[in-house]
């Protein structure tokens, strides 16, 4: 089997590198982080879209080492907050518990509770060229309390569509096969696939 083809990860979560590489387990692909002091980029697009293609393009300029540079950017978009926190989600609140907390805070007295998540990605080359991008999403509902211990962020409380269950409560294998990550990544890397005849 020839070589894995290494993905730079515009990011500096390790346990993002590791979701997404369980998600790409049977592609020819491996996904590393950028070779740099630290990844720091200003995330200052109005979109996900915006800010995935500003999170690959610094870890192109950044990065020593490195061919190919991809980004996720990511968040939840609740309909009774207008889509909100959305590209705001990580920075909603100070803890991922005090974020959750205000967010059923906001819905109380039984809100219109539908909700989304969002993951928008991005491929370009060691030049900053844009080469490929994704998006994916998945439909569900916000709970009425916390369920489950798995995943991170609001999973325990974002109710899966068609399921009777929150994200925290899926395994990991569940969760990527539905997530808007796993979805995102699955056409992403069947682009790749095709494209770099891997
Ligand atoms: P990003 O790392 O800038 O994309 O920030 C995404 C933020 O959105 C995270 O910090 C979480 O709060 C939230 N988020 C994104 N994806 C997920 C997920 O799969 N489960 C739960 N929360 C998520």
């Amino acid at each position: 089997m020839a070589a894995k083809l290494k993905i730079v990860l515009g990011t500096s979560n390790s346990h993002k590198v590791h979701e997404i590489n369980e998600i790409a387990r049977e592609y020819n692909v491996e996904f590393i982080l950028p070779d740099c002091g630290g990844f720091n980029p200003d995330e200052n697009g109005s979109t996900f879209e915006e800010n995935a293609e500003i999170k690959a393009k610094e870890a192109s300029r950044v990065s020593k080492t490195g061919e190919y540079f991809m980004a996720d950017d990511s968040g939840l978009c609740v309909d009774y907050l207008n889509g909100g926190p959305g590209i705001h989600s990580a920075r909603y609140d100070t803890t991922p518990e005090k974020r959750i907390e205000k967010l059923l805070d906001a819905l109380k007295d039984d809100k219109k509770r539908t909700a989304h998540f969002v993951c928008a990605l991005c491929l370009c080359d060691k030049e900053g060229k844009v080469l490929h991008k994704e998006k994916g999403t998945v439909e569900g509902k916000i709970s009425y309390s916390k369920k489950g211990l798995n995943g991170f962020g609001y999973d325990p409380v974002f109710l899966v569509e068609d399921k009777n269950k929150t994200m925290a409560e899926l395994t990991e294998e569940e969760k990527n096969t539905l997530s808007h990550r796993g979805r995102a990544l699955k056409c992403m890397l069947e682009w790749v696939k095709v494209n770099f005849k891997i």
